[in-house]
């Protein structure tokens, strides 16, 4: 099913985002916006403000902001397509779907099927814990274990029987195909004919999608030391282990309120957390986290918090995960418990108002409890010690927000004693590695294919994942700012103030990828006559596009004053004109990237061999030198 590009139009054309944000808070109107109390945090005063103009909404209190469509599905916690219905049905709008091909329809009423049919077995083993063997066993394991009725109910619990065929028998008389069974994981069909129950004498833990329908289960045996202790659903057409969290169905409303996502290993710690009033809490179910599982808690909160068992075995595995975390620009934080409990034990040791108090107490920054673990692991040994710098300053990079990226330079700096710039150095050579080794892979693999011309193709892989100078960023956002707000101004010749910069800046390649995609698109765009500006922007569908003009066109200029203190720039003043603040903002984007270019000229001249090479680099570091010595005089600005 897809909505067609008619109808997509339609949609944004009828919706008024005020009309939209009102079904959910009240809105008062003050000069040409409307504010509100947040929707997502409690507050005394108003940060939430709705711009008709611009078509779009800002929390200020959050950071969240975006269109009419990103506040639907904030709100409802749904995704793009239903969000677009939901503004369709609002606004009386018929949604064309396009034509599925016959394969397609086949895949889909198949999916169906399977769903259908691991909905009954839920229910099948939610019956049987009601009765004979699964309430005398199965119910009785429940209890034992302190899961109220009311918490067996919310998370589907049941009991397999132990008996080779039960369900299967019973799935069969209810008319559904023993392929459909097999396919779904609920049967396991030996030689001609022979087949059994995947799960038998077993307490069952349906795994549900976002939405609550069963796509899965895991199943625990009663007895002490069985092997395995869990077994689970395979992979099926509607059951992928990366795409799941177990838990989220239940948890996205309390994540969403509390601006947060719990991260446990197993089934049990989701349920006894739920029990005692801590429902903003997902499994991994024991394997390390993948990317769409990121994605997933991405959708509800930037923040999660890993709860972990006390051994350092543990804590090292969920590590591996977390240096992907930071690339989404989630924050991360961890909270360990006592040796040998874990959340579903100390909940229950010490209750529940007590559990939330010694997490608030104990929580930490993941980045700074990794350093501090990692000294403490090196003790006195150099080497180790320089490994564990390696690995903190890897994971540093990895986090796409330039400001915090610093912040942390900053933090662990002190932590370790070591110098920032050291740290940051480090940081630039192993991006500079990874850039080498990556181009030279390309060249490799014959990268001189044509490639199709997508905004992301158009920027360098390799250059994908700088952006370590916070100067820069800064500089870069205030061109993109300035060429959104004022690009269509003209001089007195004519000339359009977007053309003038877009020719001044051509030899520069920005370093932050976002603004690097931004600028792209705008010079695609105006190249083709087009002429773009943010209300363009803001209908983007590249996600960090969108997000990126809203913040910039909600806050112009608000972080000016932290800048100039933190990095002694001089931040270009509201009034000023406009001439000499796209000229400085040039100047300091030339000045910033000959800088770098300086610092990769040096690295080349110390590690020159032969004289010829030296002579050679030589000259070239003392040419860019000269450039930067006039660049800072023509700014007049000593920058530190
Ligand atoms: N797990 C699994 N298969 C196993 C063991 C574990 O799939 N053989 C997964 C389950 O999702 C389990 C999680 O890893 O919930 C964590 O494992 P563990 O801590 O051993 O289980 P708990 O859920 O804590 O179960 P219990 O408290 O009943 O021992
Ligand atoms: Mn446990």
């Amino acid at each position: 099913m897809r909505i067609s590009d008619d109808t997509i139009r339609q949609i944004h054309d009828a919706t008024d985002i005020v009309e939209v944000v009102e079904e959910f808070v009240s809105l008062k109107k003050k000069g040409q916006n409307w504010w509100a109390l947040s929707p997502f945090v409690d507050e005394k005063t108003p940060s939430f403000t709705v711009s008709p103009s611009k078509g779009i909404y800002k929390c200020f209190s959050t950071g969240k902001g975006g269109d009419a469509i990103s506040f639907v599905m904030e709100m409802e916690g749904i995704g793009y397509i239903e969000a677009l219905k939901y503004l369709a049905k609002k606004y009386g709008i018929e949604i064309e779907e396009e034509e599925l091909t016959p394969a397609q329809q086949e895949t889909q009423s198949f999916k169906e099927s399977l769903l259908i049919a691991l909905n009954h077995a839920k229910n099948f083993y939610q019956d049987n814990l009601k009765v004979g063997e699964g309430k005398a066993v199965g119910a009785s394991y429940f209890k034992e274990r302190g899961f109220d009725w009311e918490i067996i109910e919310k998370f589907e619990l049941g009991f397999a029987l132990n008996k080779w065929n039960a369900f299967e028998e019973n799935a069969l008389k209810n008319g559904f195909k023993s392929e459909i069974l097999e396919k779904a994981g609920l049967v396991i069909k030996k030689e001609e004919g022979k087949s059994y129950d995947r799960f038998r004498g077993r307490v069952i833990f349906p795994i549900h999608n976002v939405s609550g329908r069963a796509i899965g289960f895991g199943a625990r045996t009663l007895k002490k030391d069985e092997k395995p202790k869990y077994i689970n659903s395979p992979e099926s057409e509607v059951y992928h282990k990366s795409q799941i969290l177990y838990g989220m169905f239940q948890a996205k409303k309390s994540v969403r309120e509390k601006e947060n996502c719990y991260l446990v290993e197993g089934y049990t710690d989701v349920i006894s957390l739920h029990q005692e009033g801590i429902e903003n809490v997902v499994a991994s179910s024991g394997t390390s986290l993948t990317e769409e599982q990121i994605a997933l808690i991405g959708r509800f909160t930037k923040n999660i918090t890993i709860l972990y068992d006390g051994d350092t075995a543990g804590i090292n595995a969920s590590m591996r995960g977390v240096n992907l975390i930071l690339e989404k620009g989630l924050d991360v934080k961890i909270v360990t418990f006592p040796d040998g409990e874990d959340p579903d034990s100390y909940v229950k040791k010490i209750g529940g108002e007590a559990f939330k108090a010694f997490l608030e107490k104990n929580q930490k920054d993941f980045i700074l409890f990794k350093t501090a673990l990692g000294l403490d692991e090196a003790k006195n040994d150099p080497l180790k010690r320089a490994e564990v710098i390696r690995d903190i300053v890897e994971t540093i990079i990895k986090i796409p927000d330039s400001i915090k990226q610093s912040v942390f330079f900053k933090e662990c700096s002190n932590l370790l004693e070591i110098d920032e710039e050291v740290l940051i150095e480090e940081g630039n050579s192993i991006l500079l590695r990874a850039q080498k080794k990556k181009y030279n892979q390309q060249r490799h693999d014959g990268g001189g294919k044509s490639m199709p011309p997508s905004v992301e193709a158009l920027i360098p892989e390799e250059k994908k994942k700088e952006s370590v100078d916070p100067v820069m960023a800064f500089q870069e956002r205030e061109c993109i700012r300035i060429l959104l707000e004022y690009g269509k101004e003209k001089d007195e010749d004519e000339n359009r103030l977007s053309d003038f910069m877009i020719s001044e800046i051509d030899q520069i390649s920005f370093s932050t990828p976002v603004y690097r995609k931004i600028l792209e698109v705008y010079k695609l765009e105006t190249g083709k006559g087009n002429f773009v500006d943010a209300r363009f922007f803001i209908h983007h569908p590249d996600a960090d596009i969108k997000s990126e003009v809203v913040n910039l066109i909600s806050e112009k200029g608000t972080i000016s004053e932290t800048w100039e203190k933190k990095f002694k720039i001089i931040v270009p003043e509201k009034d000023a004109k406009l001439h000499k603040v796209v000229y400085s903002n040039i100047l300091r984007l030339k000045y910033r990237t000959i800088k770098k270019l300086c610092a990769e000229s040096m690295e080349l001249l110390k590690n020159s061999t032969t004289e010829d090479e030296v002579i050679e680099n030589q000259k070239i570091y003392f040419e860019l030198k000269q450039q930067e010595n006039e660049l800072a005089k023509e700014l007049g600005i000593t920058y530190s």
